[in-house]
């Protein structure tokens, strides 16, 4: 997978993505980022992206033509067949799930559209954006924390970017729970000792008593969520032993 992000701070997206996990996956090549500096295609002597808006109000709006420019450049070399969308963070977008996210990292190729000051004029996200995608019910100075945001969810779903593919199955939101609680050494810190299940080796126990706090955590927190587990997962109903039903017909 290949993601363009379009910017007015290349820097800034490219030293987030290139730390820890997500760093090692893209110096590994298992998937690349490329930031696009949006000014570069600006085309007036003060190298200007935004103007005023039209009608009146606040802040800038940031002009189409350096957009526009800057995506043409970036998926001018792009190969033909190429499975690719084209988003743009905003306030007003969809907000992104587990399950879009799932979606995207299905694609060769995502470009990022990331506004500033009072957003983006309408005419260039209907020329070039396929959805748009709000990280939250917030507003924030710019589509840069966003875009990281985003790439960071779709890629660690590369394989090979966490350390085993099981790290997905029992996190938080991908097995349609919230993840039960996680301990590590020392066993007893600040007196306070680790549930003593999880010393027990007996790994069967250990899934059981995982899944209630799971369960638990999520009705708590996320009730929702918890009833549309349980509706997928109804209570498997216990087989009848077989000498008990023979009892009951010979009575
Ligand atoms: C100050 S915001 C513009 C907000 C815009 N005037 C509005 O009311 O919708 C500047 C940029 O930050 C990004 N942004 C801000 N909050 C965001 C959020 N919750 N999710 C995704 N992008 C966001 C967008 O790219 C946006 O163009």
């Amino acid at each position: 997978m290949r993601i363009d992000v379009l910017t007015l701070f290349p820097e800034l997206v490219d030293r987030i993505l290139s730390e820890s996990v997500v760093g090692r996956g893209r110096a590994a090549g298992l998937f690349s980022v490329v930031c696009h500096q949006i000014r570069d295609f600006a085309q007036n002597k003060h190298n200007n992206v935004d103007d005023t808006p039209y009608g009146g109000g606040n802040g800038m709006v940031m002009a189409p033509g350096p957009i526009k420019r800057c995506f043409d450049d970036a998926v001018k070399d792009a190969p033909d067949g190429e499975r690719r969308r084209v988003i743009y963070l905003s306030p007003k977008g969809a907000p992104l799930t587990q399950e879009t996210v799932e979606r995207l990292a299905e694609y060769d190729r995502l470009v990022l559209l990331c506004g500033h000051y009072e957003g983006v004029d309408q005419r260039v996200l209907d020329a070039i954006v396929d959805e748009e995608i709000s990280i939250g019910d917030y507003v924030l100075t710019g589509g840069e924390l966003p875009a990281c945001v985003l790439t960071d969810a779709v890629v660690r779903l590369i394989p090979g970017v966490l350390a085993s593919p099981e790290c997905h199955e029992d996190e938080s939101i991908s097995s349609g729970l919230l993840e039960y609680p996680q301990y590590t050494r020392p066993a007893v810190w600040e007196g306070e000792a680790v549930p003593e299940i999880l010393l027990s080796g007996d790994h069967a126990r250990i899934r059981a008593w995982r899944l209630q706090r799971s369960l638990e955590l999520t009705e708590q927190r996320r009730p929702e969520m918890a009833l549309a587990w349980k509706t997928a997962h109804p209570p498997k109903e216990k087989k009848q032993r077989k000498g008990k039903s023979r009892q009951k017909s010979d009575a």
